[in-house]
């Protein structure tokens, strides 16, 4: 048997040199190897695929493993195992002393949110952030500027534009800074509640290149959105897809929070029609995201417990179609890349008044108002590398530590039996989607 693959060739004599620290899972069916000294990871779909990694661990040659694995299974069952595991081990370079990238920071700084006002024309019974009145606080638009050049000299290379709704603080001042972002090469995110996009709105917007914009709506129909944001906001936010969609060439995002007791039941019986009548209607440009976990709101509670995660889930996979949870995990899942954190320092988000936060819901790190935002920066990168995988007690030993990144930072968690198998199966789903398509629109 002969196997080229990126210029390497297997023989029958040859053995494969499996790293020492491996760990071996069964998950639904599949066998998922993982090795922390490599942090790199193989899954295994064929049902001979556990014994053939037991007998190539052991160091018999691939003819050695065979003539074992054909006595038990059958010659085309042995060879088609033995197949899988070799393309497993090229494609996730899963051998003993394959590299690990070197940079080994927790969270490469990409993201900064600006939170420009807490004006909102709605009173969301969800809002973690309470908004509605524009605080006496608000900084003036040269110091948002400022801030969006900062981020930039920093290597930013994302910029959020949140609030409240943003676009209460006026839309001038909102193009102006998508502007500026655009002008620094930076990509632009533009997250609202839709309730305020007239057709000229939609058009500044587009001419000001606005590259995505996120629209919340928390339910599939008015009954169970609007007892969330508010009478009329559904029919709203419907219309306001439309514009962009006929004015502009913006990427477009609903934000979906399922809401336990008034639409997350709603979301998980008819949210799949509704998903279908948004790509009826809008030709496949909108792009469904759901929420995966509650904050502390003005009228509802912090919830990130596991079922709820999966009733998330199980409606985002719905809506969207299959393992697209997975998807996301494909960007951050990279075969020896070790993640060692939740990501906590990854993204900043600047209150109306200057305050930072490493996360939403997260303590505050600095003022960026008063304070250079490097100096915070920097004070955050230590603050997270005393917080990675290697130092959370129970995570230290996990095998599968450097894929989970461990819990969250701001709320950490012990770790149930059940949140190891979600990261096994996730592994197992984010290989399928691997071969699935093509990665490098990741
Ligand atoms: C605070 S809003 C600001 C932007 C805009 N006003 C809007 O509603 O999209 C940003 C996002 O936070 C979400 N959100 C609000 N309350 C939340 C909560 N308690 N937990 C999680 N997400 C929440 C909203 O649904 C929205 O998608
Ligand atoms: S979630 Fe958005 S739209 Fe709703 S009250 Fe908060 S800021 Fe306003
Ligand atoms: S959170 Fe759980 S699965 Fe993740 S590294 Fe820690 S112990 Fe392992």
């Amino acid at each position: 048997m002969t196997n080229h693959v990126d210029e390497r060739s297997f023989s029958l004599q040859s053995r494969i040199d499996l790293p020492r620290d491996t760990a071996v899972f069964i998950t639904n069916g599949a066998t998922v190897a993982c090795s922390p000294s490599i942090a790199r990871w193989m899954v295994l779909t064929h049902p001979a695929g556990r014994n053939t990694l037991d007998l190539l661990k052991q160091g018999r040659t691939l003819e050695e493993v065979l003539q074992a694995a054909t006595a038990k299974f059958g010659q085309e069952d042995a060879r088609a195992a033995l197949e899988e595991v070799l393309a497993e081990v090229l494609d996730k370079g899963f051998e003993a002393g394959s590299p690990v990238q070197p940079d080994l920071t927790p969270s490469p700084y990409v993201t900064i949110s600006l939170n420009v006002t807490n004006a909102c024309n709605l009173r969301c019974i969800t809002c973690y952030r309470f908004s509605g009145q524009r605080d006496d606080q608000e900084m003036g638009d040269e110091n948002w500027f400022r801030i969006l050049q900062q981020h930039s000299n920093m290597g930013g290379k994302v910029v959020k534009i949140a609030g409240g709704e943003p676009l209460c603080r006026g839309r001038e001042f909102v193009c102006q800074a998508i502007g500026q972002a655009k002008t620094l090469g930076m990509k632009t995110l533009l997250l609202s509640n839709g309730t305020l996009i007239d057709e000229e709105t939609a058009k500044e917007l587009g001419r000001a290149g606005l590259d995505r914009m996120q629209i919340s709506l928390d339910g599939p129909d008015p009954r169970s959105n609007d007892r969330i944001r508010g009478k009329g906001v559904f029919d709203k936010v419907i219309t306001a897809l439309e514009r962009l969609c006929r004015c502009t060439a913006i990427d477009l995002y609903l934000a979906i929070l399922p809401v336990p007791d008034l639409s997350l039941d709603a979301l998980l019986t008819r949210g799949r029609e509704f998903a279908d009548q948004l790509r009826d209607q809008f030709g496949g440009r909108v792009t469904i995201s759901v929420s995966q976990g509650m904050l502390e709101g003005r009228e509802v509670h912090h919830d990130e417990s596991l079922p709820f995660v999966l009733s998330c889930r199980q409606i985002q996979n719905t809506m969207a179609g299959p393992d697209t949870t997975a998807g996301h995990d494909l960007w951050q899942w990279e075969p020896g890349r070790r993640n060692l954190s939740c990501g906590y320092g990854r993204t900043l988000g600047v209150d109306p008044d200057g305050s930072v936060r490493a996360c939403a819901g997260g303590e505050v790190v600095g003022n960026a108002q008063h304070e250079p935002l490097d100096a915070i920066i920097r004070k955050l990168e230590t603050a997270a590398l005393a917080y990675t995988v290697d130092q959370v007690e129970g995570c230290r030993e996990c095998a599968l530590r450097y894929i989970c990144g461990g819990p969250c930072r701001v709320r950490p968690e012990a770790c149930p039996d059940e949140r190891k198998q979600d990261v096994l199966e996730r592994l197992v789903a984010t290989n399928r989607l691997r071969y699935d398509r093509p990665t490098d629109g990741r």
